[in-house]
């Protein structure tokens, strides 16, 4: 009598287990079978290319407003390997703004370099916040996939901007006129003047000879290197932000003068004209390899 009850009890308490077992298990190789399916059925998000120069930092730096179109730039980023720097002009209150808003995109790209001297990526990309204007051959977006850093570190400063010749020549009479008074100066007088002043050999710190004419691909979009910016002193960009700041022209005049001239700031000849063929195969990788 005493075995029989004994086993019966060992039995209650065996099923007891196995129904403790089974509320345990069920659910979980339910949720286990729900994920599997789920993972099986999901539809991928688009991935993320592979970086092929995980080793390079860069860095995009846009001019942007409130009024800016923004909606090309996360696909693009998704696609590319940019850290963004979107500056908006004029709103004291964004993240990342100016001192003054004067001098369109060229304070912008003024105060990036001031900002982050001692810090900068091996590469920046200067760029305005339009996904596709008149002097853009490609899309903002293809510009970001594929323009190629290497060649950026090789040239110091490239644009994006293939032309089959020169555009933008612009002769320099040699007349120049004090820095903040350039009101009712003529286009060349201001950017001669403006070079004058702060176009210098930085290791001696000698004013350079003005160039009699200069010249480069339009419209103030540019891949740099960290070594082009820092073959100028901070000083010298500090220089002329504070004549941005402080000038009496116009934002349209005033950052004009900048936008003929940032491939001299960056250590480029006066008359800057890549030929069309190598200038596509540098910037995009496009052609048959001979110009590299
Ligand atoms: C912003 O640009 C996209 C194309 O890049 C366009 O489809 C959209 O209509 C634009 N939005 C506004 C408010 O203009
Ligand atoms: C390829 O390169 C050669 C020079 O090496 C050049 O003559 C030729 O035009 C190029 N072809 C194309 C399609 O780019």
């Amino acid at each position: 009598m005493a075995g029989l009850l004994s086993a019966e009890v060992k039995m209650l308490k065996s099923r007891r287990v196995q129904r403790l077992l089974s509320f345990a298990l069920k659910p979980l190789l339910a949720a286990l079978f729900v994920s599997l399916i789920f993972y099986l059925t999901r539809s991928s998000p688009p991935k993320k290319p592979i970086d092929p120069y995980p080793h390079l930092t860069k860095s995009l730096v846009i001019a942007a407003t409130t009024s800016s179109n923004l909606t090309w730039l996360p696909g693009a980023l998704a696609s590319s390997h940019w850290t963004p720097h979107v500056y908006t002009t004029d709103s004291p209150n964004a993240a990342l703004t100016v001192p003054v808003n004067k001098g369109n995109e060229a304070m912008v790209y003024l105060s990036y370099i001031i900002d982050n001297y001692d810090s900068l990526p091996d590469v920046v990309f200067f760029h305005h916040d339009h996904s596709q204007a008149w002097h853009q051959q490609f899309s903002s977006a293809y510009e970001l996939t594929h323009l190629n850093p290497v060649s950026v570190l090789k040239h110091g400063y490239l644009s994006p901007r293939c032309l089959p010749g020169c555009e933008n020549v612009i002769e320099l009479s040699g007349d120049v006129a004090p820095v903040l008074d350039l009101k009712g100066a003529s286009r060349d007088v201001q950017i001669a003047s403006v070079l004058r002043e702060f176009l210098r050999d930085e290791k001696i710190g000698m004013r350079l000879e003005l160039p009699e004419k200069i010249a480069a691909p339009c419209c103030a979009q540019f891949a740099v290197s960290r070594d082009a910016i820092r073959a100028r002193g901070h000083e010298t960009w500090m220089g002329l932000r504070d004549w941005l700041i402080a000038t009496e022209l116009d934002s349209r005049s005033s950052g004009r003068v900048l936008e003929y001239t940032w491939h001299l700031w960056f250590g480029k000849e006066a008359v800057h004209c890549p030929a069309e063929e190598r200038c596509l195969n540098d910037v995009y990788g496009v052609g048959n390899g001979s110009g590299s």
